[in-house]
């Protein structure tokens, strides 16, 4: 006797998906058809790194699931948020609680200690001093930097600055991180470090913790979890990585 099971098309362990993300520019009297028909399915815990050549539409599309960015089609479904072509003004709070953001440059405030940069970021999203405190301390003992805590971005170098700022984008109960070649200020064995420590985020099943990073570097791409592929204007090819 044959048993079938109702498989359901997206399995519960989902942390986004986007299905369908169109995104075009209009460049005087062109138009600019960067996003056709994007697909992506990431799971919870999982780091997956999205490559292409420049201009394929990479960032585009970090922006658009980041909710900077309206598109022209399609959604995307992240925890119980469901958006896509919305006015990103209205996402305010899925960019507040939902996801953090890491790009090339740490970015941090150089006048400010690296507690201050993360208690900043979390009571401007709305947290109260004494609560931005406690959290900033638990997101700095969560990238190793707990011992710096007085310390000014200065005094660390560029890879703890990025880990500072990792730090700051994951602090509160941010669940998708967006990293724009994160490491592409880094030296390759700092690059590695920052890897390895979002493969620690990610795999931390204490933690509900996705990835989705932006890298030109093979080497770096291949110790993810899976390697999305974006060429004109779609997702072409989606692997395990050889990790
Ligand atoms: N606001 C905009 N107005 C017009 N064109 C834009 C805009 N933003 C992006 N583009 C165009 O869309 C295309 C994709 O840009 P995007 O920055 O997403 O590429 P990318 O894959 O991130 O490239 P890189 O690897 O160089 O960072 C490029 O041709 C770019 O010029
Ligand atoms: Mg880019």
């Amino acid at each position: 006797m044959s048993v079938t099971t109702n498989t359901p098309l997206f399995s519960t362990n989902n942390m986004l998906f986007a299905s369908g993300i169109k995104k075009s520019f209009k460049v005087g009297r062109n138009k600019l058809d960067v996003l056709k028909d994007v697909e992506i399915n990431i799971k919870n815990g999982e780091l997956v790194a999205l490559m292409g050549p420049s201009g394929s539409g990479k960032s585009t599309l970090l922006n658009i699931v980041g909710g900077l960015l309206k598109a022209d089609d399609g959604y995307i479904e992240l925890s119980d948020y469901r958006y896509g072509i919305d006015n990103p003004i209205h996402l305010n709070e899925l960019r507040r609680e939902r996801i953090g953001w890491i790009f090339q440059n740490s970015n941090l405030l150089q006048h400010l200690s690296i507690e201050d940069n993360i208690t900043l970021a979390l009571t401007i999203s709305g947290c109260s001093l004494k609560e931005a405190q406690k959290k900033s301390l638990v997101a700095l003992e969560r990238v190793g930097l707990s011992e710096r805590i007085g310390f000014y971005p200065g005094q660390l170098s560029g890879g703890q600055n990025q880990r500072v700022a990792i730090a700051r984008a994951i602090s509160g109960n941010r669940t998708l991180l967006l990293a724009d070649e994160p490491t592409g200020n880094l030296d390759t064995n700092t690059g590695e470090e920052i890897i390895k420590l979002f493969q620690e985020l990610c795999h931390d099943s204490s933690n509900n913790f996705s990835v989705l990073m932006v890298t030109h570097d093979p080497v770096l791409a291949s110790k993810a979890d899976r390697i999305l592929l974006l060429k004109d204007g779609r997702v072409v090819k989606s692997e395990q990585s050889g990790n």
